[in-house]
């Protein structure tokens, strides 16, 4: 509880210049952030994206890239009719975005143990919310079942699919089928939507065209499992997947109902790397700010005040904004040491702002995001679901 207090600290005031805000502070630059929502919607615009329905394929923008109730109730007005709603990847996600007055929220993962089974019970309850899981155990849909009656409440339910990345899901089309009829056994309870088709591990495969070829492979699959579940008779109204990097791909498949991207609306030197071809549109919107507390002219290094608890490095490291040559390096856990290989070395109390590696757990370290327009601070959001989810 002591810790929660000291989110109330806020690390900067609407109006106040950026350069003025305590660090090490989650900036987001809203002009970019607006734009990269806008550039979304054109996107798949413009290459008319439609799903196997015959509609547009719809947006639901994952929310575990910034577990930000606030940030979420403005992409969905920025993006309007284009989304459907959002992705939550942990329960209290869900709950957290429920709260805040987000009405369509799909679980993109399984919820699990019975504890958590109730909670999500009891959130199914939530007046005017629509509510989806996804499931690969027939002992879990089950228990939601079970639970779901108990309280008098219906959830949509949506079969996740191993379609290559080997994490959960079921591992055939058959079982998928299979499971899809354990689920249409409680209906009125489970309303079963179709299923998940979501390969994360090959959202950062460079290259355009080998990234399209991957997708293709994930492609023959939801085919084969459309097959089945069309040999069975059972109808999917939603086959939802696509983060940042395939989404483009698997919209254009012509298979998916909906995709997912979330760090699209953030950018991170991991997705920097990919090549975008014809279809990058993101443009930087979150950064580090960061003070040099210590330097050292002999090693050509200076230290900041952002370390392993500010920026994340299982991606590798952050990248210092406008000094492609300077490089970041583990510092510890407050600390991030900067080699400025040559020139003006900054000077203690010098800002510099780094572009995280990877959005997600960036942002899990942060409790507030600080919002600027230019170089003023326009808003200052509670990062209110971070934690690793429980
Ligand atoms: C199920 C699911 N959907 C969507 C996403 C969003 O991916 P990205 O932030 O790369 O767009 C993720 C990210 O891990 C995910 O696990």
């Amino acid at each position: 509880m002591a810790g929660r207090a000291a989110a109330k600290v806020p690390i900067a005031r609407v109006g106040q210049a950026l350069s003025r805000v305590g660090t090490p502070a989650l900036v987001l630059d809203l002009d970019a952030f607006d734009q990269n929502a806008r550039s979304l919607v054109h996107q798949m615009q413009v290459f008319e994206k439609r799903g196997p329905n015959g509609k547009t394929v719809a947006l639901r923008p994952h929310a575990k890239a910034h577990k930000c109730s606030a940030l979420a109730l403005r992409q969905m007005d920025l993006l309007g009719s284009a989304a459907v709603g959002l992705g939550c990847q942990t329960l209290a996600e869900a709950e957290i975005l429920a709260s805040a007055g987000l009405k369509d929220l799909t679980i993109t993962n399984e919820v699990v143990p019975i504890d958590k089974v109730q909670r999500l019970a009891k959130l199914a309850k939530t007046e005017g919310l629509a509510l989806g899981v996804c499931v690969d155990s027939a002992v879990n849909v089950r228990q939601i079942s079970k639970e779901l009656q108990a309280v008098g409440a219906t959830i949509k339910v949506l079969v996740e699919c191993n379609v290559g990345q080997n994490r959960c899901g079921v591992e055939t089309a058959e079982e998928a089928v299979e499971l899809a009829k354990v689920v249409k056994a409680f209906d009125g309870v489970l309303d079963f939507d179709g299923y998940q088709a979501y390969h994360g591990a090959i959202q950062h495969v460079r290259g355009e065209a080998e990234r399209s070829a991957e997708c293709r492979k994930v492609a023959e699959k939801v085919v084969a499992i459309n097959a089945a579940f069309d040999t069975a008779g059972i109808k999917c109204n939603t086959v939802t997947g696509g983060g940042t990097g395939t989404f483009l791909f698997d919209a254009g498949s012509g298979l998916y109902t909906e995709v997912q991207p979330g760090s699209y609306f953030f950018g991170d030197v991991d997705y920097g790397k990919n090549d975008w071809g014809r279809s990058k549109g993101w443009t930087q919107s979150l950064l580090v700010a960061a003070t040099v507390i210590s330097r050292n002219p002999s090693r050509r290094t200076v230290v900041v005040d952002a370390g392993l608890k500010a920026v994340d490095l299982g991606s590798g490291p952050p990248l210092v904004l406008g000094e492609e040559q300077w490089s970041f390096a583990n510092g510890g856990d407050e600390h991030g040491v900067v080699t400025v290989p040559e020139g003006d070395l900054p000077e203690v109390g010098e800002r510099m702002y780094l572009i995280p590696s990877h959005v997600d757990p960036t942002f899990n370290m942060h409790r507030q995001l600080v919002c600027v327009r230019g170089e003023v601070v326009e808003d200052v959001l509670e990062i209110d679901a971070s934690g690793p989810g429980f």
